[in-house]
């Protein structure tokens, strides 16, 4: 059996049996006004962050969420956009299609804006998706690509880069781990099904997005999500995993490479009321601008004693150059 059949045979499973535990979200289910998450919503989320992010989803949106799961999220995004197929849903595994169909139902009598035909089911595949070129305003995964192997992991970006419009928005969140993990880790169906060990460090994540031809790349958040120790997995030495929640914007790849945000920020104090890079950077005296970290390398080459670089927080929300 391939690990991509043995994960869909897991979500089969965690589709007939809500799993709570199975990931580790620790994100609060947040409701806005007139929007109810049923229970059973709660029970099936299997993320590890949120991709539901207000800045992106102005001006009724065409989206596409693949990985379905219990359908919290999907929910969530028609909020915002509240048309026929406005979202369209993608998973691999028929029970888990059907489970979101019920709990669509169940949303429908907690949600009286909320009508099930908002959302656009579809059997598909990360890998082939279903869906036109050029077609999708926000596409949205959620713990799904972290269980892919390199050469699958690549097909998935390239297949959400295809159906995205130009400027539109690959939204995720996944585990990411900067620690190296063994082969038998690695190689171990189950647990890269269950979102465990797949994960890359953040620097070869962004990179397979870039590498796909996204432009502008987003860290919004950084958190922590799971610890394997010696006594349950195995490994010799305790490994950390953090989850992120990234955005690539099908910008045109810029000639000096892409403009990737990790939450810098560059402040000038000199003795002028601003300071003018002449590359398009204006920082105006005493006041933050956030920068991507080319800027960031740019400006500190600059070796100049009156601007000041913050460190990455990996909490990025918009605004600043490029
Ligand atoms: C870890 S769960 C995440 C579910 C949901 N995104 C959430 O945050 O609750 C992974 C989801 O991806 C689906 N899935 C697994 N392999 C897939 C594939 N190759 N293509 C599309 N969906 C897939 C599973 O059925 C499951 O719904």
């Amino acid at each position: 059996m391939s690990y991509l059949e043995a994960t869909n045979d897991l979500y089969k499973e965690a589709a007939l049996t809500p799993d709570v535990g199975l990931c580790c979200t620790t994100n609060p289910i947040w409701e806005l006004p007139g929007l109810k998450i049923p229970k059973i919503m709660q029970e099936m989320n299997y993320g590890c962050g949120s991709t539901v992010n207000a800045r992106d989803l102005t001006n009724n949106p065409k989206m596409l969420y693949v990985g379905v799961g219990g359908g919290m999220e999907l929910l969530q995004f028609s909020y915002f956009n509240r048309q026929k197929g406005g979202v369209i849903g993608v998973d691999v595994v028929d029970e888990m299609l059907e489970a979101s169909r019920k709990n669509f139902k169940v949303a429908e009598e907690q949600n009286d804006w909320f009508k099930s035909e908002f959302v656009d089911l579809k059997k598909g595949d990360a890998l082939n998706l279903p869906v036109e070129d050029n077609s999708i305003d926000v596409a949205a995964q959620n713990c799904l690509f972290n269980i892919f192997k390199a050469e699958d992991l690549k097909k998935a970006i390239d297949e959400m880069y295809r159906v995205l419009k130009p400027h539109g928005r690959l939204v995720m969140s996944d585990p990411t781990c900067e620690q190296p993990m063994n082969d038998t880790l690695r190689n171990d169906d189950r647990l890269r099904a269950l979102c465990l060990s797949g994960s890359l460090p953040i620097a070869e994540y962004v990179k397979a997005l870039t590498d796909a031809g996204f432009g502008t790349i987003e860290i919004r958040a950084r958190k922590p999500y799971r610890i394997l120790d010696p006594k349950h997995y195995p490994t010799d030495e305790l490994i950390y995993i953090e989850s992120i929640e990234v955005a690539a914007i099908k910008d045109p790849m810029p000639e000096d490479g892409p403009c990737i945000f990790t939450g810098k920020a560059a402040i000038y104090y000199g003795s002028k009321d601003y300071f003018d890079d002449k590359k398009g950077h204006i920082l105006l005296k005493n006041q933050p601008i956030a920068i991507c970290d080319k800027t960031a390398g740019a400006l500190a080459d600059l070796g100049r004693d009156d601007i000041f670089i913050s460190e990455s927080t990996y909490h990025y929300d918009g605004g600043g150059c490029c």
